[in-house]
């Protein structure tokens, strides 16, 4: 197998810088991270248009579980290339969407679920509104401070993660949504420790949020990720989900559980709320849902599904080589037994990154479950002041010694390589994210 990394330019190279050039020039600015520009990639490897080879801790943001152009993928949505593209799948019918729906129905514990298919996370979210709403006949959504369901108007309206996404259309927004805070026990909102905290962020859900602003007759849903991503990978007490969990059965409401970024196995399970001993009402899916191909899915409860045809639908929901991709995706997690992988390399990454820690000064948190991990950045582990500027040191010179890392919340780095990483490559990388740690350690940016 050839060398990773292996940079031979230092990157951005001068094809890369063309392509950099050509984008400013005729796309929209979007959310761009650094300056890699593709050429092909394999499993956790990237190669870039001057020969540089990347390892891949960022897995595509969320998408690639079952790594870059898994063979089995490959093969699935070459076979449905020759057999049709298109079928406008919410309007006919094909017997692919079924197969991909009763799949990630009966991944599902409880009663019958049913998926309605569309093709981002956003829209899988959007359309987990809709159906609250409908099913319900209520109005109001409450959410959690830290949380990201995507960038449409709805998903943004429950976003509340950074306020640049949400900068201009304030006032616009979707109305009935409130934000309370999430159990990121790093940084207790109401700087409480847990557990001597008895879970104060669940009591204040009643004790001040219904008692002063948000009347629980009128909630359609409380929505949450049960692991946030976005906002700083953050994983809560068990107790808080369930204690969030309870308070929808006694308020006679739902739960809205987006998996977009923790679920198709990332956590070790193939939903993170399978760690909580909870059963959502509805969850929203896409991301590694597709295996590289883009592809939502909302599965509900089937007494929530629509009464009658034409309350919502879209054109491309059953994209056909989405789906053949999805089919080929669930496959490749169970034959590749990628659960207990994630669980057993998300063990021993932890331990890992927990050393780092011990070591490094400027790491002032470790967590994650499975292979969801993260390390936050601070300035000082006292005073827990973000360093956001280290943080984003940190990721550059990862970029530049062949190792792709994303950010996310304030500080926080994520790593996330596909579940099927080669150990080595796994230990290459981590080896790599050290020495740039251990770097700006020493040399702090903020
Ligand atoms: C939890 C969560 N929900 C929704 C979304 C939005 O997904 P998309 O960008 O595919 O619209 C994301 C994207 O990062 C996410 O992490």
């Amino acid at each position: 197998m050839a060398e990773v990394p292996d940079i031979k330019v230092e990157p951005p190279g001068p094809e890369a810088k063309k392509a950099v050039a050509a984008d400013d020039e005729w796309l929209v600015k979007a959310t761009k991270s650094w300056p890699l520009v593709f050429k092909k990639a394999e499993g956790a490897v990237i190669e870039d248009v001057d020969g540089n080879r990347y390892i891949d801790f960022y897995a595509g943001v969320g998408v690639l579980n079952v790594g870059a152009r898994h063979p089995k993928v490959v093969a699935a949505v070459k076979d449905q290339v020759d057999k049709y593209t298109h079928v406008a799948g919410t309007d006919f019918y094909c017997q692919l969407q079924n197969e991909v729906a009763e799949r990630l129905a009966k991944s599902i514990p409880g009663d019958r679920r049913m998926v309605f298919f569309s093709n981002t996370g956003s829209e899988s979210y959007e359309s987990a509104i809709k159906i609250a709403k409908w099913a319900t006949r209520k109005q109001v959504i409450m959410d959690f401070l830290g949380a990201f369901h995507g960038r449409t108007t709805g998903s943004m309206s429950l976003t509340a993660s950074k306020w640049v996404q949400r900068e201009g259309y304030t006032a616009t927004l979707m109305p009935g949504v409130y934000h309370v805070p999430y159990a990121y026990c790093y940084r207790c909102m109401y700087n409480l420790e847990y557990p001597s905290c008895a879970m104060y962020c669940v009591k204040a859900v009643e004790d001040i949020y219904f008692e002063n602003q948000i009347p629980p007759s009128e909630l359609a849903a409380i929505s949450m990720e049960v692991v946030q991503g976005e906002g700083g990978y953050v994983v809560p007490p068990k107790e808080f989900v369930k204690g969030i969990y309870e308070l929808t059965r006694k308020h006679r409401c739902l739960l809205i559980d987006d998996e977009v970024q923790s679920g198709m196995g990332r956590t070790g399970k193939m939903w993170a709320f399978e760690h909580f001993d909870i059963v959502p009402d509805i969850v929203c899916s896409a991301k590694s849902l597709g295996g590289g191909l883009p592809l939502g899915a909302t599965i509900v409860d089937a007494k929530l599904a629509f009464d009658r045809y034409g309350r919502h639908s879209n054109t491309f929901g059953g994209a056909s080589l989405s789906h053949a991709a999805a089919l080929a995706t669930l496959d490749v997690i169970e034959e590749e037994k990628l659960l207990d992988r994630a669980t057993k390399l998300g063990e021993k990454t932890k331990k890992r990154l927990e050393e780092m820690q011990d070591e490094y000064e400027i790491i002032g948190d470790t967590r994650g479950v499975g292979m969801m991990l993260a390390h936050e950045f601070v300035q000082n582990r006292k005073t827990k002041k973000h360093a956001s500027k280290s943080r984003d040191r940190i990721t550059e010179i990862a970029f530049k010694k062949g190792v792709m890392l994303l950010p996310c919340g304030r500080s926080v780095v994520r790593y996330i390589p596909p579940l099927n990483i080669p150990e080595e490559q796994l230990d290459k990388g981590f080896d790599i994210v050290e020495e740039c740690i251990k770097t700006v350690d020493k040399d702090r940016a903020d």
